[in-house]
C-alpha cells in the first residue's frame, strides 16, 4: 500500500490561530476517536497545550469496545489527565463532558476564589476532523447557542456560549491535523474515515479491514457476511462479502468494488462490531 500523506494548507495559520484563541482558555477538551485513541490524537500538539487544564473526550464510544475504553481512560489518568467515554450523538454527553471540565478547572476557580473572584471557566473543544467536535459543541450548547449568535454586534465566529452559570464554551472547535507519520496509525485513520477514501484504493483498504477483522472478531464478521468464515483465505474475502450479498456484475464477475464500499460503510456505522483497533498497552 502507498505511503500516506496529508499536508493540509495553512498549516502554520492554524496553528498560529490555535496558540491566539489559547490565551483566552482555561480548560482544552481534546475530542478523540474512541475506536483508535492514538491516531485520532496528535502527540504534536502537548507542548501547545502545556500549562493548561486539559481533559480528553473518547468520544464514538458506542462504537468502540467498552473494555477497551475504560483501560483507555485509566491510561489517561495515570499520566494525570481527565478523561471520559462519551457520544455526542446520545443523551449524556453534556452532563459528562461539564462534569470533566469542571473537575479540571478546580485549582484555578479555587485559586480565583481566594482572590474573591468568582472565576467563569472558558473552555474550547479541538480535536482532528471527524471526531465529532461540532456535534458535541452542539449537544453542549443546545438552543442556547442560536439566543447568543443572535445578539447583535457579537462577531460569528469566535463566541462563547453559557454551559452552567460558571462555563463557558467557544462555539467554534480547534481544529488539529492528525500525525500521519505511522501509516498503521494513518490506515486506521482511514478505516474510519477520517481522512479522504480518494488517497487510498477503497478495495486495498477494505480487504486489510477485513482481515483486521478476520483476525480480531471472526465470528462477528461471519455473522455480517455469512460467506465469510475465519477460514476464508484473503484473496477471496471480497468475493465472499460479494457472495453474501448478490454484489455480481452484468456479464458475470464479483462486484467487489461495490462489496468494499459496503463493508467500510458498514464498519464505520459501527454494524458489524464495536472494536477499538489500538489498545492502551501499546501507547508509547
Ligand atoms: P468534526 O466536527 O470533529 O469534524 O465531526 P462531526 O461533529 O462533524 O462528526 C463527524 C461524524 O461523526 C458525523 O457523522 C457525526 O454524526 C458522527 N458522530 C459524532 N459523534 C458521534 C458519536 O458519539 N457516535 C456516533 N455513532 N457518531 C458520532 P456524519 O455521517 O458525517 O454526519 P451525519 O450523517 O450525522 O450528519
Amino acid at each position: 500500500m502507498p505511503a500516506i500523506n496529508w499536508y493540509p494548507g495553512h498549516m502554520a495559520k492554524t496553528r498560529r490561530m490555535l496558540a491566539e484563541n489559547l490565551k483566552m482558555i482555561d480548560v482544552v477538551v481534546e475530542v478523540i476517536d474512541a475506536r483508535a485513541p492514538l491516531a485520532s490524537r496528535n502527540p504534536d500538539f502537548d507542548d501547545l497545550f502545556s500549562g493548561k487544564a486539559r481533559v480528553v473526550l473518547l468520544n464514538k464510544s458506542d462504537l468502540a469496545d467498552g473494555n477497551a475504553t475504560k483501560r483507555w481512560i485509566s491510561s489517561f489518568n495515570r499520566s494525570g489527565i481527565e478523561a471520559a467515554g462519551v457520544s455526542a450523538t446520545g443523551g449524556s454527553a453534556k452532563k459528562t463532558a461539564t462534569a470533566l471540565i469542571e473537575q479540571a478547572a478546580k485549582p484555578r476557580v479555587a485559586a480565583m476564589k481566594a482572590k474573591g473572584v468568582n472565576k467563569v471557566v472558558r473552555c474550547m473543544i479541538v480535536g482532528i476532523p471527524n471526531v465529532g467536535k461540532s456535534t458535541l459543541i452542539n449537544r453542549m450548547a443546545g438552543e442556547t447557542r442560536a439566543e447568543v449568535g443572535d445578539k447583535p454586534g457579537v462577531t460569528r465566529g469566535k463566541q462563547w456560549v453559557r454551559i452552567s452559570p460558571y462555563l463557558e464554551l467557544m462555539d467554534t472547535p480547534g481544529m488539529l491535523w492528525p500525525k500521519l507519520e505511522d501509516q498503521t496509525l494513518a490506515k486506521h485513520l482511514a478505516f474510519l474515515g477520517s481522512i479522504k477514501d480518494e488517497i487510498m484504493d477503497t478495495e486495498e483498504l477494505a480487504l486489510e479491514l477485513l482481515l483486521l477483522l478476520q483476525s480480531g472478531v471472526p465470528a462477528q464478521l461471519s455473522e455480517r457476511y455469512g460467506k465469510l468464515t475465519a477460514d476464508t483465505p484473503e484473496e477471496a474475502l471480497l468475493e465472499a462479502v460479494c457472495r453474501s450479498r448478490g454484489f455480481l456484475l452484468r456479464g458475470g464477475g464479483f462486484d467487489t468494488e461495490r462489496a468494499a464500499h459496503v463493508v467500510l460503510d458498514e464498519f464505520r456505522a459501527g454494524k458489524i462490531a464495536r472494536i477499538t483497533l489500538e489498545q492502551p498497552e501499546a501507547r508509547v
